[in-house]
């Protein structure tokens, strides 16, 4: 089982990544502001918000697949994979799998473990899963914690490196109002912001 942390450093290519969503009203602003930047971006989204949505959050799924986004796993309920046992590790993958291909058509690449813990014995567990790889990060603004937009914004602009994979959460009112600035910054210094299968090269998106 593979796991990245970054995309190759001598690209100037970057990958924004969107956690624990989607979030109808948020998300929707975000693919706004995505589309009209040009930009795509990975969304690693939560099984249970998807299952048991109103429909809106599959509508969401669908359009992020329209327009060129990634869709990611992130778990069916966000317990950390450290505190499951093996079975209930794999229930949690596989549902959100299935929970994601019913919605939109494609099942998702790639993991990304809630809280970002994970062992060695998780990754042999969802080794019998059909994800195939572990995406991780290199750049957390901690966007969660909702800090005045100027720190978020020079948190990504002091710390982004080509190959950059950078951590933010469709969940926050607050990521949305500072998404137009961000993405202005990092194009305005050369990056193209690509899906993580793009960003380390391989198949395409989704
Ligand atoms: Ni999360």
């Amino acid at each position: 089982m593979r796991v990245i942390w970054a995309g190759p450093a001598d690209i100037p290519k970057v990958a924004l990544t969107f956690d624990d969503g989607p979030t109808p009203g948020i998300t929707d602003g975000i693919l706004d502001l995505l589309h009209a930047a040009h930009a795509r971006a990975t969304f690693f989204v939560l099984g249970q918000r998807i299952a048991n949505g109103n429909g809106r959050a599959r509508e969401l799924l669908k359009r992020m697949v329209l327009e060129g986004h990634e869709v990611g796993n992130h778990g069916f309920t966000h317990t950390s994979v450290t505190q499951l046992g093996r079975s209930a590790v794999e229930r949690e993958v596989a549902a959100t799998q299935q929970a994601v291909y019913a919605a939109c058509g494609f099942a998702p690449r790639w993991f990304r473990p809630p809280g970002g813990a994970i062992t060695f014995n998780d990754l042999r567990q969802l080794s019998v899963t059909d994800v195939s790889g572990i995406v991780m990060w290199s750049l957390d603004p901690v966007d969660w914690s909702t800090p005045p937009r100027e720190v978020l914004w020079r948190r990504v602009a002091t710390g982004v490196r080509p190959g950059s994979i950078i951590l933010l959460h469709d969940t926050h009112r607050e990521t949305l109002e500072a998404l137009p600035v961000l993405i202005d910054l990092l194009q305005a210094r050369g990056y193209e912001l690509v899906t993580v299968s793009e960003l380390i090269g391989g198949t395409p998106a989704p």
